[in-house]
């Protein structure tokens, strides 16, 4: 898992120096895919449940699952880029978003609102803890700051396959409440919309855009939880990136 989530960190800082106004989606996901390959790995979202790109590229609006297309990013757009790679076997899956050139001020705070977010989750990811402590530590942040998080998508465990359990949504759910024990690896990923929390699906039946067109932001780590303070498996590191 730790290669694997080195690469998956790697390919998504390299999207991010790629994304510059004037690209299409479809570039940065050929380009995305380009890296992959050069590492060694490959898509995991091409193909799952016929999902078609590589990655998925949510502008805007778009909360999650945005396809690659002739869209072409524009100085202040901002663009959530998510990045599952598999690498023998064992998958690395991790998000950011990002201003194209440059934003506004309520998408930066968005940005940092969300990402914050994500490590307030990530703080709760210990032994002996349980999923409702990341599944409270998210919102209870994001609300504070008048934020909405969405509830229809959550975040996962992930190892040999990209949706394992246990479920870890970013709101208190009793019917995903397993101890968190050492070993296992999650997928933490807040999204986070500026307006209403509500959701809908367009009708190329995978993007998903907040129903009231409000700005939406998404941050993702693969963790694993240890012994003693979680290890974000996604932190970039050229160490980690040449042990694999
Ligand atoms: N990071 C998202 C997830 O964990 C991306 C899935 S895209 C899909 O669910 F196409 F593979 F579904
Ligand atoms: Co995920």
């Amino acid at each position: 898992m730790r290669p694997a989530g080195a690469i998956a960190a790697r390919v998504l800082d390299e999207i991010m120096g790629f994304i510059r106004p004037g690209v299409t989606t479809r570039q940065v996901d050929e380009f995305a895919a380009a890296q992959m390959k050069a590492h060694g790995g490959k898509s995991a979202f091409l193909g799952y449940r016929n999902y078609p790109s590589h990655t998925c590229l949510s502008v805007n609006d778009e909360v999650v699952h945005g396809l690659a297309g002739e869209r072409e990013l524009r100085f202040g757009d901002i663009i959530s880029v998510d990045v599952g790679v598999v690498y023998k076997g064992f998958i690395g899956d991790n998000a950011r978003t990002m201003a194209v050139g440059g934003c506004g001020v309520q998408a930066q705070q968005l940005m940092e609102v969300t990402e914050a977010s994500l490590y307030k989750g990530i703080a709760a990811a210990v032994a002996g803890n349980r999923v409702t402590d990341i599944s409270r530590a998210v919102p209870d942040y994001v609300d504070s700051k008048g934020f909405s998080v969405v509830r229809e998508f959550v975040g996962h465990g992930v190892g040999r396959t990209m949706h394992e359990e246990p479920q870890v949504p970013n709101f208190v759910d009793l019917k995903s409440n397993d101890k968190l024990v050492p070993g296992m690896t999650i997928a933490i990923e807040p999204m986070v919309n500026a307006g209403r929390p509500e959701i809908k699906i367009l009708k190329d039946g995978w993007t998903v855009v907040t129903q009231d067109g409000s700005l939406s932001a998404h941050f993702e780590h693969t963790v694993l939880i240890t012994d003693g303070e979680p290890e974000i498996l996604t932190w970039l590191t050229p160490s980690k990136l040449k042990a694999a």
